[in-house]
């Protein structure tokens, strides 16, 4: 992020409210500017000396509290905020914000955001939660404008169990990063994407598969899909939750992963093949577990289909393809033959010997290389670099 974003966090009095700490600190850890507003209520939950220590701002509470990096008016910090989240969110103060009741410093300066997103995240027994009131106060709301985050079902405060829970800090702040991280250059864009391995079966409790963790992939759907773009993830099995704002279609096998990348493919404008996907996979499968006998065992393999090569033969008029190249030697040279032979646009390739790069980390070390040129990024976050990718794709795609 260029610019720090300004995150307004309204915390009510709910339970819940300790979760909203750890929100803050990831928000600031991730460079958000994040100003938390408590009722006055919120603070028999949780103290806000927690939030100031983490946000370094002052936690403001009655109306007439100041936070004198902004000017006095209350309405000061709605001028500056990109983003409003409320969480946890309590019948009360749904119920105010609905009828334009503004009687604390959380609820006017709510109001007074009428440009930056609003996002509501309810929290409280599931009796009170799914009370006609609630909901058509909720309802209300949304014809306003503000996003509300349906609550978890779970184990409740009150003993009970139900609908009720307010998110974990970690899915709120994919809301918070989905909305704010990426400019929206990708809107309109149908993306498909592929990442993690696949597994080819030998009996029933082996197979066949490669180290890859699929986190490549899984960065290139997120920030596609923060950058606006309509996105599909065919996944093979990978440990990495669901990403949020993507379609996701799970897939075991090579043949799995052809049959539903052939599909998707019919209408993506762009598709970025980051799946380690199986070159042979057993000729026979068997049915029973096999049983060890000699000293050495021979297992025939077959070819699977070269989905990326399938693609490139079959490509739709203006769809970019973008295929995913991971060498041990002649990078360049391999990854080029590659892009000639399987008729793609563009070829991000990496040395498994570099340090940085390859398969479980975090970061890697990427080239990108076109018909005409060749882009050899930094050692990067996974994330990083797939912004670099999709920012070399658009910039191909635009010439
Ligand atoms: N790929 C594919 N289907 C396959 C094998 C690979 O779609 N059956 C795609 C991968 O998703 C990746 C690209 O092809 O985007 C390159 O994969 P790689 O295995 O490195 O290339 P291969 O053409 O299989 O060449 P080799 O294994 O000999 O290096």
């Amino acid at each position: 992020m260029e610019q720090k974003k300004t995150v307004v966090l309204g915390v009510t009095g709910g339970i819940a409210a300790y979760k909203t700490a750890s929100l803050a600190s990831m928000l600031v850890k991730n460079g958000y500017d994040v100003q938390v507003l408590m009722t006055r209520n919120a603070t028999n939950f949780i103290n806000p000396i927690v939030f100031e220590t983490l946000t370094k701002h002052k936690c403001l509470i009655d109306t007439f509290d100041r936070n004198f990096e902004y000017s006095v008016e209350h309405v000061a910090l709605a001028s500056v905020a990109d983003l409003v989240m409320i969480a946890p969110a309590t019948a009360n103060v749904i119920g105010k914000l609905a009828h334009g009741i503004a009687d604390d410093m959380l609820t006017t300066t709510v109001m007074a955001c009428r440009r930056c997103p609003k996002f509501i995240a309810p929290a409280m027994n599931s009796e009170m939660y799914l009370n006609p009131v609630v909901q058509d106060n909720l309802a209300i709301l949304k014809k306003y404008g503000y996003e509300v985050i349906e609550p978890a079902e779970g184990h409740l405060a009150c003993g009970t169990s139900g609908i009720g829970k307010m998110p974990e800090p970690e899915e709120l702040y994919e809301y918070i990063y989905h909305e704010l991280a990426w400019e929206k250059d990708m809107i309109g864009k149908r993306v498909l994407v592929t990442a993690g391995p696949t597994q080819e079966a030998i009996d029933p409790v082996r197979y066949i598969t490669n180290h890859s963790s699929g986190k490549m992939g899984y960065a290139m759907a997120k920030v596609c899909a923060a950058r606006g773009a309509d996105v599909t993830l065919v996944s093979g099995p990978t440990s990495i939750p669901k990403p949020m704002f993507v379609n996701v279609v799970l897939v075991t096998t090579a043949k799995e992963m052809f049959e539903a990348v052939r599909r998707e493919a019919e209408n993506a404008d762009i598709v970025c093949k980051a799946a380690a996907v199986a070159d042979y996979r057993p000729k026979y499968v068997n049915d029973q577990k096999m049983k060890k006998s000699g000293e050495q065992m021979v297992l025939e393999l077959e070819k699977t289909d070269d989905i990326l090569k399938y693609l490139g033969e079959h490509k739709k008029p203006g769809q970019f393809l973008c295929g995913f190249s991971m060498e041990t030697e002649n990078m360049v040279e391999n990854s080029r033959a590659k892009l000639e032979k399987k008729n793609l646009d563009m070829i991000a390739a990496n040395n498994l010997r570099d340090a940085g790069a390859g398969f479980q980390g975090d970061t890697n070390r990427m080239t990108l290389i076109t018909r005409e040129n060749e882009t050899a990024l930094p050692l990067l976050s996974k994330e990083e670099t797939a912004a670099r990718i999709l920012d070399m794709i658009l910039d191909q795609m635009n010439s």
